[in-house]
């Protein structure tokens, strides 16, 4: 029996993956990083590398195809306590990808298992913040919010259906031993948790809101009563609990290309920069303002691919130094092939940069055969002498 936690390798992910190993489960754990050395125990579990910014569809299918898989739980998703002035575009792009339609998708591709005869155990952690305002964390809540309506709209369809599965929406207020506001995994502290949400899970409930009678009935109904006014106390609350993280929090990356004859040299670079970043600004080097040598393709059909990719945020017009580029985009990691490293160029960037927090990042850099292939034949035909280098 195996069971699937996107988002096991910390907080409640890791503690529910730790329950479900000891009521005899083997964990399929899919989130960024491994769960750290020693977290659960060993051969009990396996672990694949998923982004749910860039999920990995054939990992998915392959997972809801495997008839040993009978439960579903994710739990990774991120937010934070900030003023909406402080969220960048991209973060709200990030949240509402990852909280939300990454979450449905990977639901969407599950639903068969969910729709059917076979008991298939499914849950989702939602949050409080999803059923009522949250001031402060408006993108979170919208994002939650959209998880929470989803899968109480679904749920009617599958009992329609006359299916005896259900998806768990487990909302709770704030909880420690997790990462989620940057602490450390705490799995001690959530044992009980987990235990809990396991219990429901298994239980087929369509809701699950931890502490409900104690305190969350009376808080919902507050809500209900007066939105605005439980609004503004919930705003001051935030403020007062000393949790506001107003500053900007997205990583901005650059680099900087010719791109001719685009290849999958090119692709791998975009791609490792991009899953170091999140939001990546990619500067194209006009021929002529670069080394003044020709390229075989246009400048604006260079420009055009590269803002088709699916890495790449924001195309610009490269200026001839990474460090002027800096002085308009105010990118926080520079990224470059490693063979710059240590050239006279990259000594100076890295001089410039060295108080204003820029982290210049070296990646090994391949061409493709195909690319050398097409630039030999090129340069056959016309004797022209160019370089496709990154730079
Ligand atoms: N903690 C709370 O007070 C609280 C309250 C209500 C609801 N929740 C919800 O509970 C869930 C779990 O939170 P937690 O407190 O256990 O937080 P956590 O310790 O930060 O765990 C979340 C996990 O999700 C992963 N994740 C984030 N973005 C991802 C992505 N793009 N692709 C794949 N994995 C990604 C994280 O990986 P990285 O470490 O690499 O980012 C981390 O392993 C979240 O959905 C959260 O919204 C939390």
């Amino acid at each position: 029996m195996k069971a699937l936690v996107i988002g096991g390798s910390n907080g409640i992910g890791l503690a529910i993956a730790n329950h479900l190993i000891g009521r005899g489960y083997h964990a399929v754990i899919l989130d960024r990083a491994e769960p750290q050395s020693g977290a659960l125990p060993e051969g009990q579990f396996t672990y694949h590398p998923f982004d749910l910014m860039f999920p990995d569809e054939e990992l998915i299918c392959g997972c809801a195809e495997d008839p040993d898989i009978n439960l579903l739980m994710i739990t990774a998703g991120f937010g934070r306590v900030a003023d909406f002035e402080y969220i960048h575009p991209a973060e709200i792009r990030n949240m509402m990808t990852v909280n939300a339609t990454a979450t449905l998708q990977i639901l969407r591709v599950f639903y068969d298992r969910i729709l059917g005869k076979e008991r298939f155990f499914c849950g989702v952690m939602g949050s409080i913040a999803g059923l009522m305002s949250s001031p402060c964390m408006a993108v979170y809540a919208a994002s939650k919010a959209a998880v929470c309506r989803f899968i109480e709209s679904v749920n009617i369809e599958l009992e329609l259906h006359g299916s005896p599965n259900r998806i768990l929406n487990v909302s709770p207020a704030s909880f420690k031993g997790s990462r989620f506001y940057g602490g450390q995994n705490r799995p001690e502290l959530l044992a009980g948790l987990a235990g809990d949400i396991t219990e429901h899970l298994l239980s087929a409930d369509p809701l699950f809101i931890p502490q409900y009678d104690e305190t969350y009935r009376a808080v919902l109904e507050r809500y209900h009563q007066d939105p605005h006014e439980y609004g503004l106390h919930s705003a001051q609350y935030k403020k007062d609990s000393g949790r506001l993280d107003n500053h900007r929090r997205v990583i901005i990356g650059f680099l900087s290309g010719t791109f001719d004859l685009f290849h999958v040299g090119h692709l791998n670079l975009l791609r490792r920069a991009r899953k170091q970043c999140d939001y990546l600004i990619v500067g194209v080097h006009d021929s002529g303002a670069w080394k003044g040598k020709e390229t075989f393709i246009p400048f604006e059909e260079r420009k055009q691919m590269i803002a088709s990719c699916r890495y790449v945020d924001k195309v610009v017009d490269a200026c001839v130094e990474d460090s002027d580029a800096w002085d308009l985009w105010h990118y926080d990691r520079l990224f470059v092939g490693s063979d710059y490293k240590g050239t006279e160029r990259f000594n100076r960037y890295e001089e410039y940069f060295r108080d204003k927090g820029v982290e210049i990042i070296y990646f090994p850099y391949t061409q493709s055969t195909s690319s050398t292939y097409i630039r030999k034949t090129i340069q056959m035909k016309t004797g022209d002498i160019s370089s496709d280098k990154q730079k």
